[in-house]
This record gives structure tokens, C-alpha cells and sequence, in this order.
């Protein structure tokens, strides 16, 4: 299996890692398939991501495409950053093997739970809906539709 460049640098150095203490929202998920689990934290200021850390007890990749997402992420606005699809992550760390492109739902899905906690804290509509890895009957290496891309 051949991971690029930028996934080997990301999984060597990952950023962003931690929890922030006292978050505005987070996000719990975990791949029922291989049991890998991730959290996001993150920090809102003006509907805006201030800050965001993860921890994610997982394999090279998952742990690469969490770093990349808080880099995504970090400055986005809300809607923006819960919409991040796991293609453009894949796109971002200069491509991942086709087996392991599962492995980033978990860092899109963890910061779609971790908006939608915010949203819901602050008493207002989530946006990302039903996150399906937290799903029992969900299949990691399905494809989706909405980002199926060839
Ligand atoms: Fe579980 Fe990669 S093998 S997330």
C-alpha cells in the first residue's frame, strides 16, 4: 500500500492534536468496522472555527486525515467546515489508497458531530444531520453518493 507524501508527514507530525479544555463543541465517532475511534474539540467564535484539536486512537491514515481536517477547518465557518467531504481530504493529503478511503469519514464525520453538538448546545438546528458512522448498520467502505467521485 503506497500513501503519499503528505499522508506519511501528517501521520509522523500530526497537527492539532489534543483536547481543548471547556470546548464549544465535540465530536465523539467511532468506525464500527475496525473499532478505530476519533474526537474533535473545537472552539467557536462568530460562527467561526477558532481553534479545533483531535485525538484519535487509530490506524496511519485516520490519524493523517484528522490532522488534515483541523487544518481544513480551522478558520472556516460552521456550514463550510460540516461540509467538508472526505474526497476533498483525500484530494488535500495528495490522494490515499483506495482501502483506507473509509478511514476519512471518521475525521469528517467527528468534526460534523463536533458542529452539530455546537448548534444544538446553542439551541439552534444541527447541519450536518445524521452522521452514519455512528450508525451500527453503517458499511465504512460503501460508497456515498453525494461524494462519489471517479
Ligand atoms: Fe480504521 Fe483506518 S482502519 S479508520
Amino acid at each position: 500500500m503506497i500513501y503519499s507524501e503528505k499522508v506519511m508527514e501528517h501521520f509522523g507530525n500530526p497537527h492539532n492534536v489534543g483536547v481543548i479544555p471547556n470546548a464549544d463543541g465535540v465530536g465523539e465517532v467511532g468506525n464500527p468496522i475496525c473499532g478505530d475511534v476519533m474526537k474533535i474539540t473545537i472552539k467557536v467564535d462568530d460562527d467561526r472555527i477558532e481553534d479545533i484539536k483531535f485525538q484519535t486512537l487509530g490506524c496511519g491514515a485516520a490519524i493523517a486525515t484528522s490532522s488534515i481536517v483541523t487544518d481544513m477547518a480551522k478558520g472556516m465557518t460552521l456550514a463550510d467546515a460540516a461540509a467538508i467531504t472526505k474526497n476533498q481530504v483525500a484530494e488535500e493529503l495528495g490522494g490515499l489508497p483506495p482501502a483506507k478511503m473509509h478511514c476519512s469519514v471518521l475525521a469528517t464525520d467527528g468534526l460534523k458531530v463536533a458542529v452539530d453538538d455546537y448548534l444544538v448546545k446553542h439551541g439552534r438546528e444541527p447541519i450536518a444531520g445524521p452522521i452514519k458512522s455512528s450508525d451500527p448498520n453503517f458499511d465504512p467502505h460503501g460508497d456515498e453518493d453525494d461524494e462519489h467521485e471517479h
